[in-house]
């Protein structure tokens, strides 16, 4: 049951795809007090109280005890005590032995959510505008909550199948000859490859849709010599275009009256990495439309992929801020300067960037209103996601693209994936990734990953080696380093052949993880869930914080630690531990429901089975296209014969019906006495 409220006059989101009427009675389960504009939602919480959901947000996968705010942030630097990350996904579930619903705020401007931060036993949720549509789910389980939220919310973006490849990425490739040698790299190694990301240094002066002749002459040739090899390029695409007379998208975005306006009706600028920008009102349709045509070029040179970025939107400086920032040093330099002087000092130069002053200073217009930007922050870049998107149904509505994001809001999950931002090449941005997943697919974002190896600072061969191991799992698999940190390639270490193990072992299981993941999809599902959804009694499983459920029986638990040879793992039943080392090396051991210490050498990487489901392993392959998906090994904990659905389609198909791609594929029972690990079924299958 979903039940809606409504608060003063919400403006249009596009997050949900269901019209429901408005409730006029009081709002169950939580006390609701007005303070000034704002809405304010209090509910004592029990002991016992878990609470999932807030999507991309840092700490743990039950989200009490901290305060976040939702506020698309662009915080290259973050840690366990930043409130806001890139993205805001305001949906929240309360779970405990006598609490269970759902929570979703309408809203796109800032919501905090003290959730047991200011007083323990008390979670208040406050929407600063006070305008929203407030919708409260009930259902008998969490698994109900989830896809009910789906149905309020509408299907998860579903990306091409080659988007489940390997992608290699960093920032600082800077020409075509680059770029191959990247490539090559992978191939001579047998390392497996789909997709090399360009980023900004494509661009001619880092300006949207434009390439660098020197450096990569022939975009259409290029990425034509790619594709025969099965690899595509994914090029990077920014919120900002360049204020320049002259620079074509710039000039029609003028002449369109289609960039943000600051109250005197100016076009709005701020620096971003082109320098001087103006910012696409992504809220006007006919804006929109033109953005999205302007991807057309790149499109017809047989690009079909692009990542979306520095959409929150990120500003580095505004004219007026530096400004004040200048002046605050002259009247420093008149005085006498103390010590709380020159930090206040600092604090004005740290606070240039994403100035909070700034994302008042201009104006969106909505249905021919002005509408000043902080109170919708959170949708710009959803609505530029969108705006990519609505262009890509209109280049090709055949074909799926693919397409991940930055920033986003609930709703942009119909229309692209996304990234966790800028993390840190850290054992605890590794494990702060796996937290992220189940609270993502909560909300709907099923297509997403991290930076695999970390983004900023250096990397090291043992935590790369971990990274990806959780990576072999994630449906976005991108390896992706700034510039000017140490070189992120696998081929860049000594161990990257057991580094190149680990990606075999993703594509001997893709046929199988993206059946799970397009199953999830297209049912309302969650492809990554927290354990409580499996186990909502079982309180060790409701409380455990780094393992995650994958699809439909399987359950992944990386190791987090450096240099851990191994870790603890709660199984919450019996189960079928599967080590790998390689696709065609690896431990098969039935483990009971408890408490094991499981070894894990710096190769080895542990999935685990529930009984009767079995897990598909194909011979793999260098690229998604080159996999052979019909033969299989299937491995699976029963004692009986068990049928799974393997999801099959053509890869691209916009709109699959799910009942029309399933193979029912049959695993005998374990024949006594022939089976190596008694009890497993191990059979070899030609579909
Ligand atoms: C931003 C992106 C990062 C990218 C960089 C340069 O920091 O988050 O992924 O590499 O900009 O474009």
């Amino acid at each position: 049951m979903i039940r809606k409220y409504t608060f003063g006059t919400p403006l249009p989101t596009d997050a949900v795809v269901l019209s429901l009427p408005a409730e006029t009675g009081p709002v169950p389960f939580f006390t609701l007090s007005r303070d000034g504009d704002r809405v304010v939602l209090t509910r004592p919480l029990q002991p016992e109280d878990c609470l999932f959901g807030l999507g991309e947000s840092v700490r743990g996968i039950n989200k009490r005890g901290f305060l976040y705010r939702s506020w698309n942030n662009d915080i290259f630097n973050h840690t366990e005590s930043t409130d806001s990350l890139y993205s805001s996904h305001t949906f929240l579930i309360f779970f405990g032995p006598d609490t269970l619903f759902g929570v979703f705020l309408d809203d796109p401007g800032t919501v905090t959510w003290d959730l047991g931060y200011t007083r323990s036993d008390t979670a208040v949720i406050t929407s600063e505008n006070g305008q929203l549509d407030l919708y409260i789910l009930e259902e008998d389980s969490l698994t109900e909550l989830a896809r009910s939220f789906r149905r309020l919310t509408g299907r998860s973006y579903l990306p091409p199948r080659w988007a489940f490849g390997y992608i290699q990425s960093r920032w600082g490739y800077a020409s075509e000859a680059e770029v191959r040698t990247v490539a090559a790299e992978h191939r001579k190694r047998g390392i497996p490859l789909d997709a090399v990301c360009l980023d900004i240094d494509y661009m001619e002066d880092f300006k949207n849709f434009t390439w660098r002749k020197d450096a990569f002459p022939d975009l259409t040739r290029f990425s034509a010599d790619m594709k025969q090899d099965h690899i595509r390029l994914v090029p990077i695409i920014d919120a900002g275009i360049k204020r320049e007379k002259g620079y074509a998208p710039y000039d029609s975005g003028k002449a369109g009256g289609y960039f943000c306006k600051k109250e005197d009706g100016s076009d709005f600028s701020a620096a971003v990495w082109p320098g001087d920008c103006c910012f696409p009102d992504f809220f006007r349709e006919d804006a929109r439309r033109w953005f999205g045509d302007l991807y057309q070029p790149l499109l017809a040179s047989g690009v079909e992929g692009f990542w979306n970025d520095m959409n929150e939107p990120s500003l580095f400086y505004t004219e007026d801020c530096v400004a004040a920032a200048f002046r605050r040093v002259e009247e420093l330099r008149s005085g006498n300067v103390d010590y709380e002087a020159m930090w206040g000092l600092k604090d004005v130069f740290n606070g240039i960037a994403n100035n909070p002053e700034d994302y008042r200073s201009f104006y969106h217009e909505v249905n021919g209103t002005p509408v000043r930007h902080d109170r919708v922050h959170n949708l710009y870049g959803a609505f530029m996601t969108r705006a990519t998107a609505d262009a890509f149904r209109r280049f090709d509505p055949d074909r799926r693209f693919l397409l991940f994001s930055r920033a986003s809001f609930i709703g942009a999950h119909r229309n692209g994936g996304i990234w966790q931002g800028d993390n840190f090449s850290w054992w605890s941005h590794l494990k702060m990734a796996l937290q992220m997943l189940p609270n993502l697919n909560l909300c709907g974002f099923l297509y997403s990953g991290c930076d695999l190896g970390g983004f900023g600072c250096n990397v090291t061969e043992d935590l790369l080696a971990r990274f990806l191991q959780l990576g072999v799992f994630t449906p976005l698999m991108r390896n992706h380093s700034a510039l000017h940190t140490r070189e992120q390639e696998i081929y860049r270490f000594s161990t990257w052949e057991s580094m190149r193990d680990t990606l075999r072992v993703r594509y001997a299981l893709l046929p199988f993880l993206y059946s799970e993941f397009m199953k999830a999809a297209l049912s309302g599902g969650m492809y990554f869930r927290p354990l409580a959804f499996d186990y909502p009694s079982d309180p060790r499983a409701v409380r455990t914080e780094d393992q995650i459920m994958l699809g439909e029986g399987c359950m992944i638990a990386p190791v987090l630690e450096q240099n851990a040879v191994g870790r603890y793992v709660y199984l919450p039943e019996d189960m079928l531990m599967v080590r790998f080392r390689s696709p065609e090396d690896y431990d098969l051991v039935p483990l009971p429901k408890g408490d094991h210490r499981i070894d894990c050498s710096l190769r080895e990487f542990p999935l685990f089975l529930k009984k009767g489901h079995p897990l598909l392993l194909c011979p793999g392959g260098e690229s998604t296209e080159t996999l052979d998906d019909h033969t299989f090994t299937a491995l699976c904990l029963t004692d009986r014969a068990v049928t799974y659905d393997l999801y099959r389609d053509n890869g691209f198909d916009p709109d699959p019906v799910l009942a029309e791609h399933l193979t029912p594929v049959s695993v005998p029972a374990p024949a006594a006495g022939t089976s190596p690990v008694p009890g497993v079924a191990i059979s070899a299958l030609v579909l």
